[in-house]
């Protein structure tokens, strides 16, 4: 038998074909069993006759959900079926049969969460699994096609960069090292080689906020770049955005159909310009527009910037932020060296801060001082300083949030469904 999957039987419409697959549904009577099948591509309704299985029966009328089986039959188009065709089945190959499956109707998340390995095969998470492949393949996409390298930094590392209260700690034989929240501090050396380099891969936060946009593992898509300004990195950014939204919105109109997603919602972001805002700008529209009184020099919360996106129908970027919010190797603006050369793009619909940027700082002085003042000991920085030691150059990157974006574009109401198998503070399971 060659198999054809679900869309190629239907496509070809008429005639014998073989397809395999899981129950999706099942109904019986005294006469006949309906099995709907799932493959990953759709799924079609298949019959089968008592009189032509009268060896089988026993097995195919107590066939259940999930069970999988490989079929021969003659399809045509059947109106009253889900999606239009309708297979006569005539031989069946039952694989492997079911236990009761313990996903029903209106389970509780914490349920869900813990039967997540099951939970993986339903139509909402393949659809989102799907647009997660298209948003990482449109990702390395757009880098490479501007001449970037990929390259990869440890996961074990001695030192924080994103501050000391979200830190994993991990007993390295005896000695407490992290997890790393970013593959900053070992991109940068890089670009000293390549140039320009990306990266997509996880990243560690002890979050203790138990939020609907904060995991303790996070893919995150970051990029370095040598001999380049605070402005190309907001291009870059803006432009990534597009590109995925266009390729999410070419490939994957069916899943966001099935995710009941206004892609209506999503058209302009393809499009518009993304407006550019400084700190001081957001602090003043949301005063007059939404009557926030924000004291300068506090980071914008989450509900500020969820307000601020309400503005917009398009991600908006902020740039300026004070140096007293910011990280470290952040540059300081040379007009005005209160404020760092730092943005972040939020996205709309309130979804959230999806990019965190920065120039970085070149002066090992200012380095340290920012070290200093957060109690950190600048001695276990030496190798990064090295980089400032030896032909410094302007440069800077941004990190962005892959689970963040995907949430966003599927319309979802938690991360927690833009991964396979979330990982937050209350869950490690399965
Ligand atoms: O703004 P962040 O902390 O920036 C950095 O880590 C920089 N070192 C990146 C760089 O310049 N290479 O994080 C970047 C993005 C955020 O904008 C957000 O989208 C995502 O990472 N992010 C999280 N996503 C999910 N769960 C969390 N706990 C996240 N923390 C940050």
């Amino acid at each position: 038998m060659k198999f054809l999957s679900i869309e190629e039987a239907m496509k070809r419409g008429k005639g014998k074909v073989s397809i395999r697959g899981w129950v999706y549904r099942e109904r019986g009577s005294n006469e006949f069993k309906f099995l709907i099948l799932r493959d990953v591509t759709n799924v079609i309704q298949c019959v089968l006759k008592r009189e032509k299985f009268k060896k089988q029966w026993k097995e195919i009328d107590a066939l259940q959900v999930e069970a999988s089986v490989e079929i021969e039959g003659n399809i045509q188009k059947e109106k009253r079926a889900s999606t239009g065709y309708e297979i006569q089945v005539s031989k069946i190959n039952i694989v492997g049969v079911s236990n009761e499956f313990p996903i029903q109707k209106d389970l509780n998340e914490e349920l869900l969460g813990d039967r997540r390995h099951l939970w993986l095969r339903s139509r909402k998470m393949v659809s989102i699994m799907k647009i997660r492949d298209t948003v990482l393949a449109a990702m390395r996409e757009h880098w490479r096609q501007k001449g970037f390298y990929e390259y990869h930094s440890p996961s074990l590392v001695g030192m924080q960069t994103e501050g000391g209260a979200t830190l994993f700690k991990v007993d390295y034989f005896g000695k407490p090292i992290f997890l790393t929240q970013t593959w900053q501090l070992h991109a940068e050396p890089a670009i000293f080689a390549l140039e320009k380099i990306f990266t997509i891969q996880p990243s560690f936060r002890a979050e203790k906020s138990k939020t609907s946009r904060h995991l303790t593992e996070f893919w995150h898509a970051e990029m370095e770049i040598a001999w380049q300004d605070f402005n190309y990195l907001q291009d870059d950014a803006e432009q990534l955005i597009k590109y995925i939204v266009k390729k999410v919105l070419e490939k994957n109109k069916k899943q966001l159909e099935i995710l009941g997603r206004d892609i209506k919602k999503l058209e302009p972001v393809a499009k518009k310009k993304f407006p550019r805002i400084t700190y001081d700008q957001a602090l003043k529209l949301l005063k007059q527009k939404k009557k926030m009184n924000i004291t300068w020099g506090k980071d914008l919360r989450t509900i500020e910037e969820d307000k601020l996106s309400e503005l917009y129908d398009t991600p908006v970027i902020v740039t300026h932020y004070p140096k007293v919010v910011k990280a470290f190797y952040m540059k300081e603006d040379e007009k005005n060296p209160k404020v760092v050369l730092a943005f972040d793009l939020i996205g709309s619909e309130g979804s959230g801060e999806l990019v965190g940027a920065s120039q970085r700082e070149e002066s090992i002085d200012k380095l340290k001082r920012n070290l200093k003042k957060q109690g950190e000991d600048p001695g276990k920085y030496e190798f990064y300083f090295d980089t400032r030691r030896y032909g410094s150059v302007p440069h800077g990157g941004y990190g962005m949030g892959v689970e963040r974006v995907i949430s966003w574009i599927c319309g979802l109401d938690t991360i927690k469904d833009a991964i396979a198998f979330p990982r937050t503070m209350t869950r490690y399971n399965p």
